[in-house]
Protein backbone atom coordinates (compact mmCIF):
# COMPACT_ATOMS: atom_id res chain seq x y z
CA UNK A 1 0.00 0.00 0.00
CA UNK A 2 1.36 3.34 -1.21
CA UNK A 3 1.28 6.40 1.48
CA UNK A 4 1.13 10.16 0.40
CA UNK A 5 2.46 12.99 2.69
CA UNK A 6 -0.51 15.56 3.08
CA UNK A 7 1.12 19.09 2.27
CA UNK A 8 -0.90 21.01 5.48
CA UNK A 9 1.44 20.78 8.68
CA UNK A 10 1.22 19.03 10.69
CA UNK A 11 0.24 15.88 9.43
CA UNK A 12 0.95 12.40 9.29
CA UNK A 13 2.01 10.19 6.35
CA UNK A 14 -1.23 8.78 5.41
CA UNK A 15 -1.70 5.28 3.73
CA UNK A 16 -3.73 5.40 0.69
CA UNK A 17 -6.82 3.03 0.59
CA UNK A 18 -8.08 3.86 -2.65
CA UNK A 19 -6.23 5.92 -5.48
CA UNK A 20 -8.07 9.12 -7.50
CA UNK A 21 -7.54 6.43 -10.49
CA UNK A 22 -9.53 3.73 -8.59
CA UNK A 23 -12.00 5.97 -7.60
CA UNK A 24 -12.64 7.66 -11.11
CA UNK A 25 -12.86 4.56 -12.54
CA UNK A 26 -15.29 3.28 -9.75
CA UNK A 27 -17.49 6.51 -10.08
CA UNK A 28 -17.43 6.38 -14.00
CA UNK A 29 -18.96 2.79 -13.41
CA UNK A 30 -21.98 3.97 -11.19
CA UNK A 31 -23.27 7.05 -13.37
CA UNK A 32 -23.39 4.42 -16.61
CA UNK A 33 -25.39 2.55 -14.02
CA UNK A 34 -27.67 5.29 -12.91
CA UNK A 35 -27.51 6.20 -17.10
CA UNK A 36 -28.61 2.42 -17.94
CA UNK A 37 -31.56 2.49 -14.72
CA UNK A 38 -32.91 5.93 -15.50
CA UNK A 39 -32.83 6.13 -19.55
CA UNK A 40 -34.98 8.73 -20.62
CA UNK A 41 -36.35 10.15 -17.15
CA UNK A 42 -34.19 12.70 -15.08
CA UNK A 43 -33.67 12.52 -11.18
CA UNK A 44 -32.70 14.39 -8.51
CA UNK A 45 -29.20 14.30 -6.75
CA UNK A 46 -29.32 14.77 -3.19
CA UNK A 47 -25.94 15.35 -1.52
CA UNK A 48 -25.53 14.78 2.12
CA UNK A 49 -23.12 17.88 2.98
CA UNK A 50 -20.40 18.02 3.50
CA UNK A 51 -18.56 14.95 2.87
CA UNK A 52 -20.59 13.76 -0.41
CA UNK A 53 -19.97 17.18 -2.19
CA UNK A 54 -17.10 16.05 -3.86
CA UNK A 55 -18.09 12.43 -4.76
CA UNK A 56 -21.35 13.80 -5.98
CA UNK A 57 -19.51 16.93 -8.50
CA UNK A 58 -17.61 13.68 -10.12
CA UNK A 59 -21.09 11.08 -9.96
CA UNK A 60 -22.79 14.27 -11.54
CA UNK A 61 -20.92 14.55 -14.35
CA UNK A 62 -20.66 10.66 -14.84
CA UNK A 63 -24.38 11.07 -15.83
CA UNK A 64 -25.97 11.48 -18.84
CA UNK A 65 -29.95 11.28 -18.05
CA UNK A 66 -31.16 14.82 -16.94
CA UNK A 67 -30.29 15.68 -13.37
CA UNK A 68 -30.33 18.45 -10.90
CA UNK A 69 -28.86 18.66 -7.67
CA UNK A 70 -30.31 19.50 -3.90
CA UNK A 71 -28.78 19.33 -0.45
CA UNK A 72 -29.24 18.76 2.96
CA UNK A 73 -27.07 18.10 6.15
CA UNK A 74 -27.52 16.32 9.58
CA UNK A 75 -25.33 16.55 12.14
CA UNK A 76 -22.55 15.04 11.95
CA UNK A 77 -19.76 13.13 14.31
CA UNK A 78 -18.59 16.61 15.74
CA UNK A 79 -14.73 15.99 15.84
CA UNK A 80 -13.48 12.54 17.02
CA UNK A 81 -14.51 9.30 15.25
CA UNK A 82 -17.51 7.76 17.00
CA UNK A 83 -21.17 8.55 16.19
CA UNK A 84 -23.28 10.24 19.19
CA UNK A 85 -25.91 8.23 17.56
CA UNK A 86 -28.31 11.18 17.01
CA UNK A 87 -29.44 12.61 13.87
CA UNK A 88 -30.38 16.01 13.56
CA UNK A 89 -31.62 17.94 10.29
CA UNK A 90 -29.33 20.78 10.15
CA UNK A 91 -30.38 21.99 6.25
CA UNK A 92 -33.39 20.38 4.64
CA UNK A 93 -34.17 20.73 0.64
CA UNK A 94 -34.90 23.59 -1.26
CA UNK A 95 -37.29 22.02 -3.41
CA UNK A 96 -40.24 19.18 -3.10
CA UNK A 97 -39.03 16.05 -4.35
CA UNK A 98 -42.78 14.98 -4.54
CA UNK A 99 -42.46 12.43 -7.51
CA UNK A 100 -39.42 13.04 -8.47
CA UNK A 101 -36.71 10.33 -9.31
CA UNK A 102 -34.40 10.49 -5.99
CA UNK A 103 -31.04 9.29 -5.83
CA UNK A 104 -29.53 10.13 -2.04
CA UNK A 105 -25.67 10.74 -2.57
CA UNK A 106 -23.34 9.75 0.80
CA UNK A 107 -19.96 9.83 1.58
CA UNK A 108 -19.95 6.96 3.55
CA UNK A 109 -22.55 3.95 4.94
CA UNK A 110 -21.55 3.18 7.94
CA UNK A 111 -23.35 2.55 11.19
CA UNK A 112 -27.00 3.13 8.59
CA UNK A 113 -28.51 5.57 11.31
CA UNK A 114 -27.94 8.43 9.35
CA UNK A 115 -29.13 6.74 5.74
CA UNK A 116 -31.93 5.24 7.68
CA UNK A 117 -33.00 8.59 9.00
CA UNK A 118 -32.98 10.41 5.58
CA UNK A 119 -34.64 7.71 3.66
CA UNK A 120 -37.12 7.60 6.11
CA UNK A 121 -37.24 11.59 5.91
CA UNK A 122 -37.34 11.63 1.57
CA UNK A 123 -39.70 8.56 1.73
CA UNK A 124 -42.42 10.88 3.19
CA UNK A 125 -41.75 13.18 0.37
CA UNK A 126 -43.58 10.88 -1.63
CA UNK A 127 -41.12 10.62 -4.63
CA UNK A 128 -41.94 8.32 -7.72
CA UNK A 129 -38.30 6.65 -6.76
CA UNK A 130 -35.68 6.71 -4.14
CA UNK A 131 -32.31 5.42 -4.12
CA UNK A 132 -29.13 5.57 -2.10
CA UNK A 133 -25.39 5.94 -3.50
CA UNK A 134 -22.84 5.26 -0.93
CA UNK A 135 -19.05 6.07 -1.51
CA UNK A 136 -18.00 3.30 0.73
CA UNK A 137 -19.70 1.09 2.99
CA UNK A 138 -19.05 -0.61 5.85
CA UNK A 139 -20.91 -3.35 6.13
CA UNK A 140 -19.37 -4.88 9.47
CA UNK A 141 -20.05 -1.43 11.23
CA UNK A 142 -24.28 -1.69 10.37
CA UNK A 143 -26.76 -1.05 13.51
CA UNK A 144 -29.58 0.04 11.02
CA UNK A 145 -30.73 -2.54 8.40
CA UNK A 146 -30.29 -0.07 5.86
CA UNK A 147 -28.37 -1.35 2.22
CA UNK A 148 -26.91 1.21 -0.49
CA UNK A 149 -28.69 0.78 -4.42
CA UNK A 150 -24.95 1.71 -5.64
CA UNK A 151 -21.50 1.00 -3.85
CA UNK A 152 -18.51 2.43 -4.37
CA UNK A 153 -16.42 0.15 -2.10
CA UNK A 154 -16.95 -1.96 0.13
CA UNK A 155 -14.34 -1.58 3.54
CA UNK A 156 -13.52 -2.63 6.45
CA UNK A 157 -13.68 -1.08 9.41
CA UNK A 158 -11.33 1.42 9.24
CA UNK A 159 -11.89 5.12 9.49
CA UNK A 160 -11.16 7.11 6.54
CA UNK A 161 -10.43 10.90 5.15
CA UNK A 162 -10.02 12.35 1.71
CA UNK A 163 -11.93 13.05 -1.17
CA UNK A 164 -14.86 14.52 1.08
CA UNK A 165 -14.43 12.73 3.91
CA UNK A 166 -12.43 14.48 7.19
CA UNK A 167 -11.11 14.34 10.50
CA UNK A 168 -12.35 17.16 12.67
CA UNK A 169 -13.00 18.94 9.01
CA UNK A 170 -9.30 18.75 8.03
CA UNK A 171 -8.26 16.49 4.90
CA UNK A 172 -11.49 16.84 2.42
CA UNK A 173 -9.21 17.96 -0.24
CA UNK A 174 -7.07 14.90 -0.47
CA UNK A 175 -7.72 13.24 -4.11
CA UNK A 176 -7.48 10.04 -2.65
CA UNK A 177 -9.00 7.92 -0.27
CA UNK A 178 -7.00 7.42 2.89
CA UNK A 179 -6.52 5.61 5.96
CA UNK A 180 -6.57 7.75 9.19
CA UNK A 181 -4.05 6.00 11.65
CA UNK A 182 -6.61 5.51 15.01
CA UNK A 183 -3.72 7.10 17.24
CA UNK A 184 -4.14 10.59 15.50
CA UNK A 185 -4.64 13.69 18.11
CA UNK A 186 -7.28 15.45 17.94
P1 LIG B 1 -23.77 6.36 9.95
O1 LIG B 1 -23.10 5.68 11.12
O2 LIG B 1 -24.95 7.16 10.39
O3 LIG B 1 -22.66 7.37 9.51
O4 LIG B 1 -24.04 5.41 8.82
C1 LIG B 1 -22.64 7.97 8.36
C2 LIG B 1 -21.75 9.19 8.46
O5 LIG B 1 -20.66 9.01 9.38
C3 LIG B 1 -19.51 9.60 8.89
N1 LIG B 1 -18.46 8.60 8.81
C4 LIG B 1 -17.21 8.86 8.45
N2 LIG B 1 -16.61 10.00 8.08
N3 LIG B 1 -14.59 8.84 7.76
C5 LIG B 1 -15.30 9.98 7.73
O6 LIG B 1 -14.75 11.02 7.37
C6 LIG B 1 -15.12 7.65 8.13
O7 LIG B 1 -14.44 6.62 8.12
C7 LIG B 1 -16.50 7.66 8.51
N4 LIG B 1 -17.35 6.68 8.89
C8 LIG B 1 -18.54 7.30 9.07
C9 LIG B 1 -19.84 10.10 7.52
O8 LIG B 1 -20.06 11.48 7.60
C10 LIG B 1 -21.11 9.42 7.13
O9 LIG B 1 -21.90 10.26 6.36
MG1 LIG C 1 -21.45 12.14 5.61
Amino acid sequence: MSTIQPKAVPAPALSVLFSREEIQERVTQIGQQIDADYKGQSVVLVGVLKGAAIFLADLARSISVECTFDFVAVSSYGKGLNSSGAVKLIKDLDQSVEGRNVIVVEDILDTGITLGFLHQMFARHRPKSLRIAALLDKPSRRIQKISADYVGFSIPNQFVVGYGMDYAERFRNLPEICIMPPDFPE
